[in-house]
């Protein structure tokens, strides 16, 4: 990299040679070339607190040194063989994992993402069951693959029309907008019901499995209520499918647990992971049964799934995590974070529709006018407030079908006092919009 680059250049060079489909955040998209902890530098010297970790990935905080040392010393030693030799930091990763997650999950496999760790979950359920037919939610994302595409119920990221017809789509346990237009508990979760009436009509009444996120991430934390997957994985069992919870999003501690499904009292028969695994370096996961495992005659090769050195940032992130209780401190200061934002609720009651999430995994849906009962979502507000933050040196990010909702989810080991400085970011920049 030149060192003399501007970040106008930058830009420039972005638009010019990368597709227009990577889009950025921003009207001006900062260039951020350094991070510690929860903090990030541009190239123009701008510091920014980071309260979105690279898609809730950099969850132990950038540049993390134990995370550094491991890795450097491991680059040092060995990058790569590929999966056709066993090395001592994918041996070591599996049985971390497999320690875990719930105990009849034992075997593991490795790939480089998210897509290709729940494109080879429906791959293992049509295996094992010899069904194919598979049910995900609206509102769910499952990757960029076009699989992952036919599974994603989102339309900004479909491209083409889905190319895997045996995938249906439940409807989204999304309180604040019901699809049933009830109301929960009164509703006694017919949205989770209603998987029933799905596989009885739009299958042959034999399916794979569901592959579900127990909080949709860029659907904007729809959180499901919390009898929810108790009821759908009875229902997906009736039909003899298996149980997939994609934690792509929200494993690793992010809701409190080490799970998102832990939350849920719901043991899973296979669990999808990426993102917060190794703290940025890119990995993904899928844990199973020793059945499901097994049942999968053919050989399977990834090149740079279970990469030595991604493995070795993975081995360090588990550690971390249990050592220090992240978990533990996601839930406490998850707490901290939500009571802020559900002040902040209260504070702008018209433009903030929704506080929802667990842990550090918290979402504001930004509506136009919640108080007169007007629910339209908001996308000018999050961009104003993207803005106003982003001013004032805070990062956030945004999902959800209309673009309206605030994601927040910054780093496991975050404090207190930064917590109370993202929400006073926050508060400054609803109050500078609304005098706008
Ligand atoms: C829940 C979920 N599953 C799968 C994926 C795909 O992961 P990747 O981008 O690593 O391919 C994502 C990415 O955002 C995700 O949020």
């Amino acid at each position: 990299m030149s060192e003399k680059i501007t970040s106008k250049e930058v830009r420039e060079k972005h638009a010019k040679h990368l597709f227009p489909a990577v889009a950025n955040f921003y009207e001006e998209p900062a260039v951020l070339v350094e991070g510690h902890g929860t903090k990030l530098t541009d190239l123009d010297g701008n510091d920014y607190l980071d309260f979105f970790g690279g898609i809730l990935t950099v969850s132990l905080g950038h540049s993390n040194e134990e995370i550094n040392d491991a890795v450097i010393a491991q680059i040092q030693r060995l990058t790569h063989v590929s999966t056709l030799y066993p090395t001592v930091p994918i041996v070591e990763l599996a049985e971390r994992l497999t320690a875990a997650t719930p105990g009849k999950l034992e075997k593991a496999f490795f790939t480089a993402s998210g897509t290709e760790a729940d494109e080879t979950a429906v791959m293992m359920a049509q295996v094992f069951t010899g069904n194919s037919e598979l049910v995900a939610l609206r509102h769910g994302y499952s990757g960029r693959s076009l699989l992952a595409q036919s599974l994603t119920a989102h339309n900004t990221y479909r491209a083409v029309p889905s190319q895997i017809a045996a995938i249906k789509h439940g409807l989204a346990p999304y309180c604040y907008r019901c699809p049933m237009k009830l109301e929960y508990p009164s509703c006694g979760v017919a949205c989770a019901k209603d998987l029933d009436e799905l596989i009885q009509t739009t299958t042959t009444g034999k399916i794979a499995g569901m592959l579900v996120e127990p909080i949709q991430g860029v659907g904007g934390f729809v959180t499901p209520p919390k009898e929810y997957f108790q009821i759908a994985q009875e229902i997906i069992a009736k039909y003899g499918g298996v149980f997939i919870a994609d934690e792509v999003q929200t494993g690793f501690g992010r809701t409190g647990k080490m799970w998102g499904i832990e939350q849920y009292g719901v043991e899973p028969d296979m669990m999808t992971m990426a993102k917060g695994i190794a703290n940025g370096f890119p990995l993904g996961a899928i844990v199973t049964t020793a059945p499901i495992a097994d049942s999968l005659k053919k050989g399977s090769i990834s090149t740079f799934g279970g990469n030595p050195v991604s493995c070795t940032a993975g081995n360090k992130v588990l550690e971390i995590i249990e050592r220090d209780d992240l978990c533990g401190n996601a839930e406490a200061m998850g707490a901290v974070l939500r009571e802020g934002l559900e002040a902040l609720q209260k504070k702008y009651p018209k433009i903030i529709g929704d506080v929802r999430g667990m842990g550090l995994m918290q979402a504001l849906e930004l509506v136009k006018n919640e108080e007169a009962g007007d629910r339209t979502p908001n996308p000018e507000a999050t961009k104003a407030l993207f803005e106003q933050t982003k001013k004032r040196g805070l990062l956030i990010g945004k999902g959800g079908l209309w673009g309206n909702t605030i994601r927040i989810a910054p780093a496991l080991n975050i404090g207190e006092d930064e917590i109370r400085e993202g929400l006073k970011i926050l508060g400054e920049s609803f109050a500078a919009m609304e005098t706008a």
